[in-house]
């Protein structure tokens, strides 16, 4: 597959009239019809039995996730086969290309849409080009990156197309958002105003566009348009199934390298977390853990009693995540092997028999997620995998990754189905089976499962780490707009490994990575074999320090950032985000030029140094209210640009004034965590007028008790009059054991009015003085609260 050449539009014919819902192209007619499904979502659907006769999309999305009837914004097709948005105004948002929306090629499609000056571009999933899209030529196919593209194009430049193929565009018109989520599984091609000729000139005689579309499959696409970027975002994830809300534990630190094999190396990992005090959840195992490399075993070497190993790990709060890949070593007496045979799972070639391709054990054979039954045999091994005493799963090469070997040998749905079909989707057939799976094991306990690849939808069943980056200050850039825009597209659960997989992180780097991403949604340490070790002790006791304090912090901040994952899974509302998503773009501020700052929720902005050696940087503060510098404690006024230093120990942290962050109680030396006993800290400096609330919710942060009522939910209304704070509480729900909570309040806050139902009292705060990054930040606290 060419990735750098994409289908023109000065190969296509098009639509020049449309009735009933009939479309003529040339002499040729395809049906088209467009379904307001609420809301503003639109879904269009071209159809035409001969030239688009495979409909391979596999994994249903929620169009019935929208209630709201009829859209004020409207899609449709004129008679003259014109397509556009229009918004509730009149003003188009979205106008095809004149006389050439709609088009094909044989049996290509595509859609093209005027492109003004004024128009931006986001999302596209995982991509490395960086945060705003103007300009890109590209393809959404899941590729195997360090197979498919060169070293040093990997290493410092923007390879494309990378694992995660989601084929979303986010594009603001002026201070209008509409989203574009092709509906295709297939290699969709976008062009976004590229440069189409080899002497650097623009296609001049061309209007300006952009376009989308696919080199066959059936031709489809949703629109979602509104205000905001986090209207669109919540609608987009609505649509393509929210995340669930993930165990606790998934939240918290994670250990990895290749190379760590069995219980010898886990247990040294135990070791050193305990002794270094630094709170750890997850330890992983790599490839070698298996016998070799085949999926759903242990190697005897590297293994006793395994569950009873695994247990004594639990006892010390551990997670164990191994590495599942999809290839199935090819080899006699190998039981998975041959059950896989028996049942005729596997992907077939074109001359019938089982496709092989080269992975990690040598010749491999791949099971067909496409088939309902090939999903229950995988689930089948994940359930005893599960049951054998592992706490998660790490879905890995499922792009799918075939060594040298071509895949468009690989065939789906029994030898029927072309690759395209099914390329993108794989990935997510496989974790959808290790879901079913784990739940199969453990129902009432919520499966975490991470994975490499993933397509549309595939938030619903795991979390996805950014593949194979570089311990580089490129890749530390990146992880930050590649983050963001996969939240922006439907991922929300997803970081890169820290402080790089690839190349040697040195002292500096890791302790940079560690700071900017202590707040990433997802966070683990990973390492290729044979680069320098990068354990969280190894580069000197400086860097431990810091490294270790940022990850306290991020333990501290579990319940607040538990509150944005409850909120993910009812609202479909990102966690990680750039700054564009909470505040609109003002004469001064062009908020979506910003890749290097993001948000954590609505109430923490972090600005992180990611170039060697600063010291300094400008950081933007958003909106009108105030920030609380976490350095300082000072509330700075917002909607303009400041100057700041920084050092070592601290990183630029601002809460956002009128928040309420609710955190675990004082310095977190392991990884201990408890949801009922709490600090909430009221963000409302000296002179504030306004008030902060939140519904806090709280439960056991592993079971699906929440889904049956057992948790908590307390509505908190915290405001201030000079020095004091008052602070209401109800209870909406209580379905779990009661709260506990100190209010914690700053910038001269001396003490506080408690009103819980009809109870009033008065506490005193007294002062202390707590490290939130670097520096010492005074605070006042009040004695616990039991409620
Ligand atoms: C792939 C994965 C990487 C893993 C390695 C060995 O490169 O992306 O994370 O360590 O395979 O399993």
């Amino acid at each position: 597959m060419y990735f750098n050449k994409i289908r023109h539009p000065s190969n296509f014919t098009f639509a020049s009239a449309y009735a009933n819902q009939t479309l003529s192209v040339g002499a040729k007619t395809v049906q088209a019809s467009v379904r307001d499904l609420g809301e503003d979502v639109f879904h269009l659907e071209l159809n035409d039995a001969k030239r688009w006769p495979l409909d391979a999309r596999v994994l249903p999305l929620h169009d019935d996730a929208f209630k709201i009837n009829p859209s004020q914004y409207q899609l449709g097709i004129s008679a003259t086969g014109h397509l556009a948005l229009t918004a509730p105004d009149g003003a188009e948002l979205l106008s095809g290309v004149a006389s050439a929306s709609v088009g094909v090629c044989g049996s290509a499609w595509l859609v093209q849409f005027a492109r003004n000056a004024d128009m931006r571009f986001f999302g596209q999933g995982e991509k490395t080009t960086g945060l705003e899209k103007t300009g890109k030529r590209t393809k959404f196919w899941n590729a195997d990156v360090w197979a498919d593209h060169a070293m040093h194009t990997i290493e410092n430049g923007q390879a494309d197309p990378q694992y995660a193929a989601v084929p979303y565009l986010l594009v603001r018109h002026g201070t209008r958002w509409v989203g574009i989520l092709v509906d295709h599984p297939g290699a969709v091609f976008m062009d976004t105003g590229s440069n189409w000729f080899f002497s650097g000139k623009d296609d001049q005689n061309a209007p300006p566009a952009f376009w989308f579309g696919a080199d066959e499959g059936v031709p489809a696409f949703y629109v979602i348009a509104g205000d905001s970027a986090a209207s669109v975002t919540q609608r987009l994830q609505r649509l393509v199934g929210t995340t669930p809300l993930p165990p606790l534990w998934s939240l918290g630190h994670h250990q990895c390298r290749w190379g760590y094999a069995g219980t010898k190396d886990l247990n040294a990992l135990d070791a050193g977390f305990t002794e270094h005090e630094f709170p750890a959840d997850g330890l992983w195992l790599d490839i070698d853990y298996m016998d070799r490399y085949k999926v759903f075993t242990t190697s005897p070497e590297h293994f006793g009693d395994l569950g009873a190993e695994l247990k004594k790990l639990q006892a010390n709060g551990r997670r164990i995540v191994p590495i599942l890949d999809p290839g199935v070593k090819v080899e006699e007496g190998y039981e998975v092997a041959e059950s896989g045979t028996a049942a005729g799972i596997f992907c077939h070639n074109p001359e019938g028999q089982p496709y092989v391709g080269f992975v990690w054990p040598g010749r491999t054979w791949f099971p067909d997620y496409s088939l309902p039954e090939g999903r229950d045999w995988w689930a089948k091994y994940s359930k005893a995998f599960r049951e054998s005493g592992f706490d998660g799963a790490w879905l890995d090469m499922n792009d799918p990754s075939t060594g040298a070997a071509e895949v468009d040998d690989m065939l789906f749905n029994r030898g029927t189905w072309p690759h395209w079909t099914y390329h993108n989707q794989y990935a997510v057939g496989m974790a959808q089976a290790t879901r079913d799976g784990f739940l199969a094991a453990r129902p009432d306990e919520r499966p975490f499962l991470l994975a490499r690849s993933a397509y549309t939808g595939s938030s619903r069943f795991t979390a996805l780490w950014t593949g194979d980056n570089h311990s580089n200050w490129h890749h530390l850039r990146t992880s930050i707009h590649c983050s963001m825009n996969l939240a922006l597209s439907g991922i929300p659960f997803n970081g890169p490994d820290v402080p790089g997989f690839g190349s040697h992180a040195d002292k500096e780097l890791a302790i940079a990575w560690y700071k900017a991403g202590c707040l990433f949604p997802f966070m683990r340490n990973h390492a290729n074999a044979g680069t320098a070790r990068q354990e969280p002790w190894v580069f000197g006791p400086e860097a431990l320090q810091v490294i270790r304090h940022h990850v306290r912090l991020r333990y501290k901040l579990l319940p607040y950032m538990y509150q944005l994952w409850n909120d993910q899974e009812k609202n479909g509302t990102a966690v990680m985000r750039p700054l564009f998503h909470d505040y609109a773009n003002t004469d001064a501020m062009e908020l979506d030029r910003i890749d290097d700052q993001f948000l954590i929720g609505p109430a923490i902005l972090q600005a992180p140094l990611v170039q060697q050696g600063q010291q300094q940087r400008n950081v933007i503060l958003p909106g009108t209210g105030r920030w609380m510098d976490v350095n300082t404690g000072d509330f700075l006024a917002g909607g303009r640009g400041i100057h700041v230093t920084s050092n070592t120990e601290s990183t630029p942290i601002y809460l956002k004034e009128g928040s309420l962050v609710p955190m675990q109680v004082g310095v977190r030396t392991t990884a201990a965590n408890d949801l009922a006993d709490i600090e909430l800290h009221v963000i409302l400096g000296a002179g504030s007028t306004g008030t902060a609330t939140l519904d806090y919710v709280a439960d056991d942060g592993l079971s699906y008790g929440y889904q049956r009522g057992v948790r908590n939910v307390y509505r908190l209304t915290a405001s201030r009059a000079g020095d004091v704070l008052t602070l209401d509480v109800s209870a909406l729900q209580t379905g779990w054991k009661p709260l506990r909570l100190r209010v914690v309040g700053y910038d001269s806050a001396s003490s506080l009015q408690l009103r819980v139902g009809d109870q009033r009292s008065t506490l005193a705060l007294t002062p202390f003085a707590w490290n939130f990054s670097g520096g010492s930040l005074a605070a006042a606290a009040s004695a616990p609260i039991d409620l």
